[in-house]
């Protein structure tokens, strides 16, 4: 076991407030290490403003995972103008399981959250050969035990007991295809990998990957009412790769330090459903009409250039990945108790006059403990029409999801 060691780091207060529910962007967890405050500076562009103290861990990387984890706890605490010593210890407590963890989106992302020291156990199942992957991650020394689960036989034993099932089991686009065209494939397998998840871990927050999103959130929602187990708070649609790439593009356009943008973005995940709210870009900037424009449709088709430049070998994968672990790594903090954890999620809903839609939301133990209406005030003339355009489509999308549910509950 751990030798006890100690890690005295800087935190940015003032970014990581900015982005709450976001410690991966500034991750510095990743390669670089962490006693030394000017490697951090120098690493993540951060405003140093208190220092933190860590102690005793188990591993390299979990050693700066953790600092970087204890970080988002003790920065909220602290006033931003002080430097005070913080001495957190995070639990290894939690499972979660990957469902399509032998796929292109599965393997990176069980190396991201494998580095996570809230997990204890780490649960990898696919319907291909998923041995290889575990067994090379179970090398890595950190806290987590990973446990590889093949085929339908072994589904039930891989999700007995897990705290969050992140599922993306799936086919990825190719060019040419949209998302829709995915969905009788993907329909399928995330019906029965949440029946699977109903009747073995009903209480677990659920993340769906699996495209297309707008469609297999609410056949999920479906699945658990069928079951009599849907608990709204816990279903999630990841759409924390729209925000990734929008904080991206608009830092990379208006040449700020990409730390610092945090854009929200709202409605769905497919196309123009995607709305980045540029005019609440934090920190202000001003745009054109054409930048807006040009910015827009970029977020909106970023999947697409991913698809093209790959080819026809696949979707985004790498960016998915470490979207799709900071979304864990939020969702384990406030499992864990953290009360100021905020991500974007496409979620059941009230914002609008749609079942489901994509907003910020407010993290707690028990799931979605608010949404946030105020992105959507005050929106710009073009955003707001924008927003209606997008919502017949996004209607669409969800009435298929639910009519797809319910037929085959019928049917069976
Ligand atoms: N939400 C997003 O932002 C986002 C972004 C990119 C891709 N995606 C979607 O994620 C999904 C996966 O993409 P990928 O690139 O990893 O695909 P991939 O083909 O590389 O991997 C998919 C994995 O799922 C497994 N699988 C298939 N059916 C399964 C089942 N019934 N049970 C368990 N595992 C099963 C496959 O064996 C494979 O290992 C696709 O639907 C893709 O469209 C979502």
């Amino acid at each position: 076991m751990a030798s006890a060691s100690a890690v005295t780091f800087t935190v940015g207060t003032a970014p990581y407030l900015a982005y709450r529910g976001s410690s991966f962007p500034q991750s510095k967890s990743f390669g670089v290490r962490f006693n030394s405050q000017n490697h951090l500076k120098s690493f993540c562009g951060l405003k140093a403003t208190s220092s933190v103290r860590c102690e005793s861990e188990l591993s390299f990387s979990g050693k700066e995972m953790s600092a970087a984890l204890r970080a988002s706890f003790a920065s909220k605490a602290q006033n931003e103008n002080q430097n005070i010593q913080y001495h957190l210890q995070p639990q290894a407590s939690f499972k979660v399981a990957v469902l399509g963890a032998a796929g292109g989106i599965g393997q990176p992302l069980s190396l991201l959250i494998k580095m996570s020291p809230l997990i204890s156990d780490l649960h990898l199942y696919d319907i291909a050969n998923v041995k290889g992957v575990a067994a090379d991650l179970s090398h890595c020394n950190t806290p987590s035990q990973v446990k590889d689960f093949t085929g339908a036989s072994e589904l039930a034993n891989c999700l007995k007991g897990v705290n969050v099932v992140v599922i993306p089991a799936g086919v990825p686009r190719k060019p040419g295809m949209t998302r829709d065209d995915l969905f009788n494939i993907n329909a399928g397998i995330v019906r029965d990998l949440v029946t699977a998840v109903a009747d073995n871990c009903p209480g677990a927050f659920i993340h769906i990957i699996s495209n297309p999103v707008n469609s297999t959130v609410p056949i999920a929602a479906e699945v658990l009412k069928q079951k009599g187990v849907y608990d709204p708070s816990k279903l999630f649609g990841v759409t924390t790769l729209d925000v990734v790439r929008a904080n991206t593009f608009v830092a990379q356009k208006k040449n700020l330090k990409l730390i610092d943008v945090d854009v929200p973005v709202v409605g769905g995940h497919a196309g123009i459903t995607i709305l980045p709210l540029l005019s609440k870009t934090r920190p202000s900037v001003s745009f054109s009409d054409e930048e807006i424009e040009q910015l827009t449709v970029r977020i909106q088709n970023a999947g697409t250039e991913v698809v093209e430049a790959k080819a026809g070998a696949g979707s985004a994968t790498l960016s998915m990945a470490y979207a799709a672990a900071r979304f864990v790594e939020s969702s384990l903090r406030a499992l864990d108790g953290d009360g100021d954890v905020y991500e974007s999620a496409f979620v059941q809903s009230n914002l609008t006059d749609l079942p489901f839609f994509a907003s910020r939301v407010k993290l707690g133990r028990n799931g979605v403990e608010t949404l946030i209406p105020s992105d959507l005030q005050g929106l710009t003339e073009y955003e707001q029409k924008a927003l209606e355009a997008l919502k017949p489509e996004l209607k669409a999308s969800i009435e298929k999801g639910i009519a797809f549910a319910q037929k085959q509950a019928i049917a069976a």
